[in-house]
């Protein structure tokens, strides 16, 4: 069984960005980041209280994580809680991949425990949510969650885990204002009739829903997300105009508002965090009340948009 409840916090950080080498334009992201400004990130999450961080061994290929272990080792390990993920795409031939995968996952991140595990995809259900067992038996992994699973394959996994006496504890998917397809599949309701906490990743689009983007100053040429946004920052000019307006009337901007509305929803967001001063965005982030009329009005926006966001890495969520 489960040791104790795992204590979901108001947003978690995201990494992904930190498996780029730092350099301007290069990898997935090309933002510019450096150890000292990355320490500072750290610093300031930590002193406003944000300690969960997400990373996975496929954002660099182990880069994020030992980053992350690196930038982390200024704090004693009951002071942050690590949450990083199995890729079955990545798995290698061994008797047992999951906890191969594991503990290189341990080595990078410093530690000789994860808070929270994760099976990145549903590759295959039945094969792979079976190694998360013995991983949580022995505590090397204290929780354990899925992502990008739809629903029967959420089911699945919790069969699974439930003949061993565990069970799926989290959720983690893809869900911001112009993609909200694991509400319409129902398993944002799944989860809140079942208590299991609902992360929810790339609530800013990557940055294209953070106000700063625009044709006029798109996002990092060469990187690939400027790949899939730049065509569409016109379409979202009306939408984040708007999350702009509604945040100016409370002291607060663009991402902020993004954030408050995934937090309104029911949702845990995990933002990517790459500058110190994105932490004041999730500490307002996490004070504000949005109105249903604002929620409303940013949902027919985003809709009006008419963009299709989904990764290319996943499904469709519906049955
Ligand atoms: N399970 C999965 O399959 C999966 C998939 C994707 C992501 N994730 C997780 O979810 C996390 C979040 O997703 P993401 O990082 O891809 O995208 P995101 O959170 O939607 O966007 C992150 C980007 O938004 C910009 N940003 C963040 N806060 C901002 C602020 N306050 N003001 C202005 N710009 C801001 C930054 O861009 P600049 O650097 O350009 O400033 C940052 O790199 C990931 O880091 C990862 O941990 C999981």
């Amino acid at each position: 069984m489960t040791i104790d409840n795992l204590k979901i916090p108001t947003v978690a950080l995201g990494t992904w960005a930190w498996g780029d080498s730092g350099e301007t334009g290069e990898g997935y992201f090309g933002s510019q980041l450096t150890q000292a400004g990355l320490e500072e990130v750290a610093d300031k999450a930590h002193a406003a209280g944000f300690t969960l961080w997400d990373t996975a061994l496929v954002y660099g290929m182990g880069r994020s994580e030992a980053v992350l272990g690196e930038v982390l080792k200024r704090y004693a390990r009951d002071d942050y809680r690590l949450s990083t993920k199995f890729t079955p795409q990545a798995a290698a031939t061994s008797d047992d991949p999951v906890a191969d995968m594991l503990e290189q996952s341990l080595a990078r991140l410093g530690t000789d425990y994860i808070d929270l595990y994760w099976i990145h995809n549903p590759a295959d259900v039945a094969r792979w949510t079976p190694h998360l067992i013995p991983l949580l038996r022995s505590g090397k992994v204290k929780h354990v969650g899925v992502s990008n699973h739809k629903l029967s394959e959420i089911e699945l996994a919790n069969q699974i885990l439930g003949e061993a006496g565990f069970r799926v504890e989290a959720i983690q998917n893809h869900y911001s204002l112009l993609y909200r397809s694991s509400e319409d599949a129902g398993i944002m309701d799944y989860c809140r009739s079942r208590g299991i906490p609902f992360f929810a990743y790339m609530v800013l689009e990557q940055g294209a829903l953070a106000g700063k983007y625009s044709p006029e100053n798109p996002l990092p040429e060469g990187s690939s997300r400027a790949e899939t946004y730049n065509g569409m920052l016109p379409q979202l000019k009306a939408l984040t105009d708007k999350l702009a307006s509604i945040g100016q009337k409370q002291g607060a901007a663009a991402p902020d508002v993004a954030t408050a509305w995934a937090i309104a929803k029911g949702a845990t967001p995990i933002i990517g965090v790459t500058k110190p001063n994105y932490i004041d965005g999730l500490v307002r982030a996490t004070s504000m009340t949005l109105s249903s009329d604002d929620i409303a009005e940013l949902e027919a926006l985003a809709d009006a948009a008419n963009v299709n966001t989904r990764g290319w890495w996943e499904k469709e969520m519906q049955v």
